[in-house]
Formats: structure tokens, sequence, C-alpha cells
């Protein structure tokens, strides 16, 4: 049941063209797929059996070059089509008969609200017709869909329409061509009665493309800013990249039923609605920026990922760490690129560490799995992603760039490996990367420990970085791997200092990439008459942990001096885990460190440091990252302790928050660029700290500014505050006029029962169960089921693990009560349970015991089956 990359063949059969004729109808739908096949002149196997994959499928006739087959010519193992006997070269012919109106797995092609559409990757094509579903066949497709003209007036696929006409009994049906050869994965359908918003680019050598992004009628007026950032991933593509968009026609469609959160098909990329649409009344600022995001990610890989695909899907991160990369260096670009930066590292050392740690621990390039959908991983992404980032930091913009162009340039047209880009950076470049090639292949968060010394006599300053990297799941005794780390460091003064790696050397910067590669190194800093604060790890340079022995005074004097924006934030975030973690199970009248209140309180009125900045500061660190600091987490504790101090520092800076409040009202009209999104982050924590120590001015304003908010991100602000007060009167009804107001809005809907299932107040296990039997609640809607049962497992953190295990029992109800419907699914929602380790015993042994519930399910799905068993084994 495990697939090893070990085992890589090349496919024994190359796909030249695919036609693809879809008859659609409410009952089922026809596929027809004529394929012409030849055998691969570089594959071993020359008498190779064709072996085509199906899942689901119900066949209903083969013919091999216009002669229909009988039954005896070829066997259907049902995820398999074999034929024993072919020529060298073929035309295969294969009918199928699929029904999209009861697929809830939301894999192949499926209906949503009405319409058909699909998702591929990774392996949903196998669900629509019989085909060697790997990314490494690549073929050019053509695909007429023909259905009812009223019920489905619009009929999408890839690449151009190249026909279209009218059929008999109120039919139609319209032609496409993608005269770009692409695997299985990236195919697309939709068809259905969706409104049409056009637009155009103009692309560097002066190509019109048309712009096209088809909706739900009520969500017309909802597509504006994901327009808009399209045209800017476009044109930034084309300015940092060199990266031209190659067919005529570019198109997004919005599906409220998706898996996932958007997907890459060639010229047709489809998105879950939550992931596109959004206005100012019914979109926070977070999903503005989440939208430009992930419209540009999509974008992105029309070059990281379809010109130049994986060779297999071990491969993954070639694609998906590259163009995460590349977004994030996008979003850097339109807003503030600190802040991204923060965004980001908060993201990878909450979440992605915690899976590097856990059973599920796996590298960027694994080398085995059982479901691939299981392996759309942070790791995948997001470490995948710091893998790039530190090639560019070591290599530097330009030869980073360079290596990009030959990369795109020597694989077009290919399906290839990580293994090929790293290459392609070095051959540009001229660096030798081999031992970097080891963050492809060990798993596991290096930990890096710092110790320093200051030699008076000498004014030497010498800094001592261990490496050493944890054991995980099949891997032991790791080797060294090559981490730049990026430092600086202060002098008494708060100002920069040499770096001077020399005695006698004249110039030095004042900042370094220092480029780790063995299990120990020492540095030597020159020229210094005082032990310097040493600012480490600058810009977050390697996906690693930093254990040094910081004291509170260093931490604040980084906190107001560090030149590195990203370091100051997370000198305030050590900080305030430091002072946290010294509460949990501490008296509760014990006293909150002094020095953080003020620190603080100089935060909230400072209006000299970049806003947006200031607004990152002030989170507190999550109870999810103070977990995953901690071993044998007693998460009640961990909670109690991070709100006595919340509580604390509300309570001793209450004037400077009504000061704040007031200072970043708004004044002109809405916007969304980074100084509006700032205040309005900084008046919508002044407004939530008010309300957690019940202030009744603060209580006001949140009621005012609930019904009297001309944009989301206020109204959700104000909402977020009363439902986690003690409030309850309010809370109950803010909830229900908010509810009453936007009820016909899924989108809003969704982040309606999320605020709820996320809060301790509001989403205790009775109020969930409430939640899950409203009427907007759809158990085939993947999205209010993470709004829901995600969100009260993954947020509401002292909830889900109430002690007396209830939440572990309700997750995996859930669970399996999804496995048969939405298997990919399920096996996301387990995730908190595979952490079972990490918990003080008490908890633990009920998480295990809920584990071992799902394991005994009858027919567990395979998806879940692969996730179980690893966490239970590791
Ligand atoms: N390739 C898509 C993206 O990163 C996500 C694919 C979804 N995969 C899945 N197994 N549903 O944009
Ligand atoms: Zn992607």
């Amino acid at each position: 049941q495990t697939i090893y990359l070990s085992d890589y063949k090349v496919p024994a059969y190359l796909v030249d063209t695919v036609e693809l004729t879809f008859e659609l109808f409410e009952d089922g739908a026809r596929v027809h797929s004529t394929l012409e096949l030849r055998r691969n002149p570089e594959s071993a196997d020359v008498s190779a059996p064709l072996e085509l994959d199906g899942d689901s499928l119900k066949l209903e006739s083969v013919a091999l070059d216009g002669a229909k087959l009988a039954a005896s010519d070829y066997e259907d193992r049902g995820d398999q089509l074999v034929i024993r006997s072919v020529p060298d070269q073929f035309r295969l012919t294969v009918v199928t008969w699929i029904e999209p109106q009861n697929n809830t797995r939301l894999e192949g092609l499926y209906k949503s609200s009405g319409m058909f559409c699909t998702q591929c990757e990774a392996e949903g094509f196998r669900c629509i017709t019989f085909f060697p579903d790997r990314p490494d066949v690549m073929a050019r497709f053509r695909t007429r869909i023909e259905a009812n003209k009223e019920a489905y007036p619009i009929l999408l696929s890839n690449g151009n329409d190249v026909e279209k006409g009218e059929l008999e009994n109120g039919r139609h049906f319209v032609t496409w061509e993608d005269p770009f050869p692409k695997p299985c994965y990236l195919f697309a359908l939709v068809a259905g009665d969706l409104v049409e918003k056009r637009d155009s680019f103009t692309t560097c050598s002066g190509r019109d493309i048309d712009l096209r992004m088809y909706v739900e009628p009520r969500n017309a007026e909802k597509c504006d800013h994901a327009m808009d950032s399209l045209k800017r991933s476009m044109r930034w593509d084309e300015e940092v990249y060199g990266r031209e968009y190659d067919l005529d026609i570019f198109m997004i469609v919005a599906v409220d039923d998706f898996n996932m959160g958007a997907m890459e098909n060639k010229g047709l990329n489809i998105f879950n609605s939550s992931c596109v649409l959004a206005s100012q009344e019914t979109a926070t600022d977070l999903a503005f920026q989440r939208i430009e995001a992930i419209v540009a990610h999509e974008y992105f890989h029309n070059w990281s990922g379809n010109r130049v695909t994986c060779r297999d899907w071990f491969q993954l991160s070639l694609k998906e760490g590259f163009t995460v990369f590349r977004d994030a260096q996008f979003s850097a670009d339109m807003g503030s690129p600190t802040v991204k930066r923060i965004e980001d590292v908060t993201l990878l050392r909450t979440a992605q560490f915690a899976e590097d740690s856990g059973p599920m621990a796996h590298p960027v390039r694994p080398a085995s799995y059982m479901e691939i959908t299981n392996f759309y991983t942070l790791t995948i992404y997001e470490k995948g992603e710091e893998v790039v980032r530190m090639i560019h930091t070591l290599l530097g913009p330009d030869m980073f760039r360079k290596g990009s162009d030959l990369y795109f340039e020597r694989h077009d047209g290919q399906a290839v490996t990580t293994d090929d880009f790293v290459r392609a950076m070095e051959d540009a470049s001229g660096r030798d990367l081999s031992q970097f090639r080891l963050w492809y292949e060990q798993a596991g968060t290096p930990v890096l420990t710092v110790s320093d010394e200051f030699d008076a006599g000498q004014g030497v300053y010498r800094l001592t970085i261990e490496q050493s990297i944890p054991d995980t799941p099949g891997q032991t005794n790791k080797k060294p791997q090559h981490i730049p780390f990026a430092l600086g460091l202060l002098g008494q003064d708060g100002q920069p200092l040499a770096l001077q790696l020399e005695a006698d050397a004249s110039e030095s910067p004042i900042e370094r990439v220092l480029e780790l590669t063995d299990a120990s190194h020492t540095f030597e800093f020159h020229g210094l008459d005082a032990k310097p604060v040493p600012s480490l790890l600058r810009h977050f340079s390697a996906p690693v942990r930093v254990r040094y022995p910081w004291t509170r005074e260093q931490l604040l004097f980084l906190m107001s001096h560090d030149p590195d924006g990203f370091n100051r934030w997370d000198a305030g975030q050590r900080l305030a885990v430091d002072v946290i973690q010294s509460l949990v199970g501490a008296a509760d009248d014990a006293e909150v460190e002094p020095r953080l209140i003020e620190a603080y309180r100089s935060l909230v009125s400072d209006t000299d440091l970049d806003q947006a900045l200031v607004a990152k500061m002030l989170q507190l660190p999550s109870e999810a990252y103070l977990i995953e600091l901690a071993e044998n987490a007693d998460v009640p504790a961990i909670h109690q302790a991070r709100e006595a101090v919340l509580k604390c520092l509300a309570h001793a800076l209450r004037d400077e928050l009504l000061a704040c409040y007031q200072r970043n009202l708004e004044t002109g009209a809405y916007e969304v660029t980074p100084e509006a999104i700032a205040r309005r982050s900084l008046r919508n924590t002044a407004l939530a700290w008010l309300l957690m120590i019940n202030d009744e001015k603060g209580r006001t304003m949140a009621v005012s500014q609930m019904n009297d908010a001309d944009n989301m991100t206020d109204r959700m602000g104000a909402l977020r505050a009363l439902v986690n007060s003690d409030y309850e009167d309010d809370r109950r009804q803010a909830l229900d006029e908010f509810y009453n107001s936007f009820r016909d809005d899924p989108q809003v809907v969704e982040q309606w029962f999320s605020v709820q299932a996320a809060s301790d107040r509001a989403g205790q296990l009775p109020d969930i169960r409430k939640l899950l039997e409203h009427p907007a609640f759809d158990w085939k809607n993947p999205n209010k089921i993470r709004s829901v049962v995600g969100a009260f497992a993954g947020q509401n953190l002292a909830a889900f693990h109430n002690p007396d295990g209830s939440g572990y029992d309700f997750l995996a109800d859930q669970v399996c009560r999804l496995d048969d419907s939405n298997p990919q699914i399920a096996a996301r929602l387990v995730t908190p349970l595979t952490r079972w380790q990490k918990f003080a015993p008490a908890y633990s042994g009920q998480m295990k015991s809920a584990l071992e519930r799902i394991r005994d399910k009858e027919g567990l799905s395979r998806d879940v089956y692969e996730v179980v068993h690893k966490s239970l084994a590791g």
C-alpha cells in the first residue's frame, strides 16, 4: 500500500493527444476519451501491458484503432484497466459513465451548487476516465462539453474555445483546445449558469489577454479584488521573473464546495469561493490579503508548475515550495515585507514545526507515502518555501534570477525533480549546493544552540553555534545541514556594530550571512570594546529553532533597538513567551513582569514606528505556539496563564488602549492599504483587550462599531470582541443580528460559525453541537466543516482539550462520520489528535483512545488509515 520514490520508473506508454467528449446529464455523465498512445522509447520494459488508472468508473466500451474490444481482450480491475497486447503505436477509445451528482469526495468531476466542476490534482482525473494518471505523462487535450443550454449556458475547459454550436433537445456544446502539453492533473471542466466578468491585460510583448471570471450571479459584485490582484500578479511575474502569460485567455471560476483553497488548472483556475470573492462589506482585511496571495499563487503556477511540472508526486514541493516563495515575494512587494515575513514565520513555527516534530514528520521531498492527498502539508508548502528562500539568500537576488531563468529555459515542457531545480541554481551561480540538498531529504527542524563570550582584553566577541537535527520517524543520526544564518550585533547604545571577522579588516558590514555547514562553528568578531547584544537569525534566515540564553533585558533592548523589524517583533514574542511560561501553573495572584507591561505601554502609544509592525507586536503569542514550545502541555493551564497576562495588560494600559482606539478611528473612505489595515488592526486589538476586562466603555464602543461599521474587518472585530467577552446578552444579540444581516451569504456565514467555534465563551461543546444542527450548516460543504469542527479543534484549544476527553470523542465522531463521504477532509480533521504525545499524560491517553476508536471504524478510508496508523505508531 506504500509507494516509494525509489520505485520510480518512467512510464511504459506516452500519450500524445487526448480527445474528450463530456455528455453532461442530471443523472450522470458519459465520458468519451480517445488517446493517441505509443510505447515510451525510454522505457526498459518493452513488452509492458498497457495499464490505465481508474477510480469509481463504470466502463461502457473499449476500442483499439477503431475496433471494439471484446471483454476478453482487456481486464477491468476497477482501479486499473489492463490491456495485455497492444501495438507500438495506437489509438484507444474508452467510454465511461460517472455520477458527478453523487460525488461527495469532491475529486474528479462533481457538482457544487448546481454547477459541474472538477478537481484533478493529485489523482482525480482517474475518477473521470481511465488514464495513465501520473504527472510525467503530458499530452495535448481537446475537450468537447455537451449539456443542456438553459441550465448550463457556460461550458469551460483549458485553452481556447475553438468551436461551439446547438444540439437537439435544448442542448449545446463548446469545444476547447489547449495547445500546451500537460499532465492530466491540470485538466479542468466547468459547466454552469454563471455570470462572466471581463477584463484584459497587455503583456510585456504586447499581446492582449482576455481575463474572465465566472461566478454565481449573487457574487457578481465580489470579483474586483481578485481581478485586480490577477493583473498585479501578471505584471509582477514579468518584471521580477521575466515570465509572460502564454495563452490568449485566462479564466477564474469560484465554486462553493472545494476541498482546498484553489487549483492552477491550465488557463482555468478554480477557486474555493472563500479564497477569491470579496467586497468591503463581506470580507475582512485578512481575507483581502489572502485572496491577493492565492490568486497570485495560482497564476504563478502557470510557469512554476504547469510549463515546468513535477516528475512524480514526491517532487510536489518543486512546484509548491517555489510557488509559495514567489507569492510571498509578491505579497511582500505589494504590502509590508516585515509584516508578511512575521505572518509566514508565525505559521511555520506554530504549525510546520509541530508537524516536523510529530508522527507525520516527513522531508520536503518525501521518500514514501500511502495517500498523496495527505502530503499537501505545511512541510511541502511552507518548509519547501523556506528551502527556496535559503537558496535565494545564499545566491543573492541576481544569481537566483539567473538560476530561475535557466531552470525555466532548460526544463520548459518537462516533468522534473527538485534535484533539477537545485542543479539549475548551481549551474547558473557556480555555487556548490550538494550539502544544501539535505534540506530536501532530512525531516525534522534543526536546533541551533548558540553561546557567546566576550574577551575584554582582546576586544573579541566569540559566538559558537552548534546544530543538531532531531530524530523523526524512520530517520536517525542526521548529517549537519547547510544553514544561512543572518546576524547583526548591537552596541550598548543601540547602534549597529561593524562585523569584523578578522583582526585587521578595514571595512566590515553591519549584517552578515554566516554559513553553517558543520556541527559546530565558532566565529570571532574583532574590534569591540564591550559585549554586544546579538541579533540572531535575522529575517528568520533559516527554518530552525534558535536556543540562546536571552535575558529579559536583552529582549527588551532588542524590542526597541533592533534595526531588523522581524527580530524586533521576535524579541517581543520571546519576552512574552518567557513571561507567560513562568506563569503557567503559578498562583492566581502571581505578578506579571512589570517590564513587559511597560514595553507594551510604549508600543500602544508609539506613533513613530511602522504601525503595521506595532499592530503585529501587540499580538501575544498564540496558545498553539505556546503548546508547540511546551513539553507535556497542559492546555487549560497555558490558556489561563495567557489570559491572565492579557487581562493584566488590558487593566494596566486601559487609558492607552482607549487613546489608541480613538486615534485609529477611520476618517476617510475605506481603503485596503497597509496603513489602513494597520489602523483597523490596532483599533480592533484595543477593543478586544478592553472587552477582556469587561470595560463598560469598550462595550459601548463595540456595540456601536458592530452596528455602524462600513466594512467587515470592523464589524467582525467588534463581533469577535463581544463574543469573547463576559457580556452574555450582548454576545447573543450581536450574533443574532449579524446572522440576520448576512444569512444569504455563505462566506460570511462561515465567518460567523468560526468566530463562535473558536471562542472559549461561545464555543463549548454543547454550543458546537448546536452549530452542527444549524440550518446553514452543511456536511457536504468543506468550508462549513472547517469553520465549525476545524475551528473548534484547531483554535478553541482549551475547550477541545477539556480534561474529561469530550472534545476528543467529539472529533473522533465527526472524523468517522466524514470518512465515508469525504475522506480527504476527514484525514485533515484528524490532525489535532495526531499530536497526542505532546500533551500531559491525562490528556494524551484520552487522545490516543480517540485515535484507536477511529482506527477501528469499519471500512476506514486509505486517507484516514495512513494518518491514524502513523500517529499511533509514532
Ligand atoms: N495545487 C493546488 C495549489 O497549491 C492545491 C491542490 C489541491 N490538492 C488536493 N489534493 N486537493 O494551489
Ligand atoms: Zn500551489
